[in-house]
């Protein structure tokens, strides 16, 4: 009788230790990557999300810098948000408005190319 005991008690400690036992560690899952989209001089930085808004010229020239409005530019298919821009405040610079596809403007124009482009924030793409 008190050998079954012992063994009750030795079956009881063992389950309950086993019950106990910290589950095994799961690694921590590691955040989402972000797609590190390949830079290069052609494609500016910009999110996936900004190029899923497409502009025509019609609805470009909204964004005019005036009444309110943002002041975007669009040069070679991209549209810049240049309404934090200083020389772009109020939507003109130097003669030339916001709104507009001015790639070509901005290549034989100005003394500074589109180099000038490099960290304005890119909010779409220039459609037909
Ligand atoms: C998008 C088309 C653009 C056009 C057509 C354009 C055109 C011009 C022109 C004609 C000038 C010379 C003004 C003068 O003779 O005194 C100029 C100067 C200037 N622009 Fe632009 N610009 C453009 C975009 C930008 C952007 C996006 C920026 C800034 C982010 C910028 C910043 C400046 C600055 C600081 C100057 C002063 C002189 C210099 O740095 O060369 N421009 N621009």
């Amino acid at each position: 009788m008190k050998k079954k005991l012992i063994i009750l008690l030795t079956l009881i400690l063992v389950f309950t230790l086993a019950a106990c036992a910290p589950s095994e560690e799961k690694p921590a899952e590691a955040p989402p990557q972000e797609t590190t989209e390949e830079v290069t001089e052609d494609t500016p930085s910009e999110s996936s999300d900004d190029l899923e808004k497409e502009f025509t010229l019609e609805e470009l020239a909204k964004f005019n810098g005036k009444d309110g409005n943002k002041a975007y530019v669009a040069v070679d298919g991209y549209v810049y948000d240049v309404t934090d821009v200083p020389p772009w405040n109020g939507g003109e610079h130097n003669g030339y408005e916001a709104g507009k596809d001015l790639s070509e403007e901005i290549k034989t124009k100005s003394p500074h190319g589109p180099g000038k482009l490099e960290g304005v924030p890119i909010v779409g793409k220039l459609v037909e």
